[in-house]
């Protein structure tokens, strides 16, 4: 049903046009907003063109902060990490947990596994032995007819490393899946993957309709759909970082390293037992790892899914990290699973992204897992760090006070004055507008 506001064609309109018509049927102020989105146009013709290139319809950018934090030391490296993230206190909590480990030894990572998975989904009437006895030969030729899209990967290093016949038939009546695992090296092989399934899900209906072991009413498949899973539980890679008791020293309000240390366990221990504590623990967690992820040109969402999938493997969403002293030793532990690229797709596309790999020495994939996976522990002690402590507030109302002083268009001097008034004060919108009226007031009174 088109209404006053829908539009056809929209697609095919140029950006100046598309953009004339959404100020005009959506906002109060066309003109306005359509300076506003034309101000963050990209002054080189060139660079937005890219830009452009990665969506459909756009209008303008969407600009996020792009900041870093330094004195990463990772396996004896030491790494400037990019951070995309619109949250303060994101970046100067990973700042301050990479500087506390880096005079205890720095993190340690590795990575476990780097499988990924994809599955061709189809339902069939069939008789399963039948085709299990036929499945040497199936392989055969899904891999014949797949070797001229391979070929590269294989190159590489990589390629199909399993095909696997799954019967789903007892959950769902006539339900199969071939799951086939990929190791797809320095990108993230999304579209291999899908490209490798789709040839399959050909493969396997042309197979079936042809071989003579299968009966007449045997021969059709219905191929529901061909796809890579986002759940990569085997590319898998572990950070952690461990000290004796003692190294840790003392904390804010007087708490002492072994009070800390048996404190920090319980709250990751609690992210563990309950749910609710677990989610906001690991969306803690991904504050860093998305962070970095998006700086590098890599998928969030498909980090997000598969790392939440990961943590309800149990059958209960849990703490994606783990906190142990034994013999003394604090050890803080983070395992994900992160599916990366540092090639292929935004990752040499995207100028930021691009520079984002340079600074970190233009890693391979799996030394991208093991920095991502830090950013993510560290985030994660700086967070729980702060809760056992001092609480969280503290250092996010400082940040939250830029903020309101930057809405307030404050000088630098205000800024300063602000920032000594509310040392040990309330920080609230309201509270924080009236001092600066007062210090304006003064101002002019002079
Ligand atoms: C805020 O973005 C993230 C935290 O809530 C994480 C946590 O509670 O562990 C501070």
């Amino acid at each position: 049903m088109a209404t006053e506001k829908s539009v056809s064609g929209f697609s095919k309109m140029s950006k100046r046009k598309k953009l004339r018509w959404l100020v005009e049927n959506f906002f109060k102020d066309p003109e306005k907003v359509m300076r506003e989105l034309m101000s963050f146009w990209h002054s080189s013709e060139e660079q937005q063109r890219i830009l452009d290139g990665f969506s459909e319809n756009t209008l303008s950018n969407y600009p996020m902060p792009f900041g870093v934090a330094p004195n990463f030391i990772i396996n004896g490296k030491t790494y400037c990490v990019p951070m995309v993230i619109e949250e303060s206190s994101v970046v100067a909590a990973a700042s301050s947990a990479a500087k506390f480990w880096m005079n205890r030894g720095g993190f340690k990572a590795k990575v476990l596994s780097t499988l990924k998975v994809g599955q061709v989904h189809f339902y069939w009437k069939g008789k399963l032995q039948k085709l299990e006895s036929v499945f040497d030969l199936l392989k055969t030729a899904l891999l014949q007819n797949t070797a001229p899209i391979t070929a590269n990967m294989e190159q590489r290093g990589g390629g199909i490393t399993a095909i696997e016949l799954l019967d789903f038939s007892r959950e769902e009546a006539n339900y199969y899946q071939l799951k086939v695992s990929f190791e797809t090296c320095d990108s993230m092989g999304a579209n291999f993957i899908n490209s490798v399934l789709e040839s399959f899900a050909e493969t396997l209906s042309n197979f079936v309709a042809t071989h003579p072991v299968f009966d007449d009413d045997e021969k059709d498949i219905e191929i529901i759909m061909s796809i890579l899973s986002n759940f990569t539980p085997e590319c898998l890679v572990r950070a952690w970082v461990e000290c004796p008791i003692e190294d840790l020293g003392s904390f804010e309000g007087g708490i002492d390293a072994e009070a800390f240390a048996q404190k920090f366990c319980r709250a990751i221990r609690i992210a563990w037992l309950d749910p609710y504590r677990a989610t906001t623990h690991n969306k803690g967690i991904f504050n860093g790892i998305d962070a970095v992820v998006i700086a590098t040109g890599n998928d969030f969402r498909a980090i997000e899914a598969c790392g939440h999938t990961y943590a309800s493997r149990s059958g209960q969403y849990r703490s994606l990290s783990k906190c142990t002293i034994e013999n003394g030793i604090f050890k803080f532990c983070l395992d994900i699973p992160l599916a990366l690229g540092t090639v292929g797709g935004l990752t040499n596309l995207h100028p930021i992204a691009r520079c984002s790999l340079e600074m970190l020495g233009n890693p391979s994939a799996e030394e991208l897992m093991q920095i991502i996976a830090t950013t993510g522990l560290a985030q994660n002690f700086a967070a729980v760090k702060s809760l056992v402590t001092t609480g969280i507030q503290k250092g996010h109302m400082k940040m939250h006070l830029l903020n309101i002083l930057n809405h307030l268009k404050a000088t630098e001097s205000e800024i300063e004055k602000a920032e000594a008034y509310f040392e040990d004060r309330q920080i609230s919108f309201n509270s924080v507008r009236i001092f600066i009226n007062q210090c304006r007031n003064e101002n002019s009174a002079v």
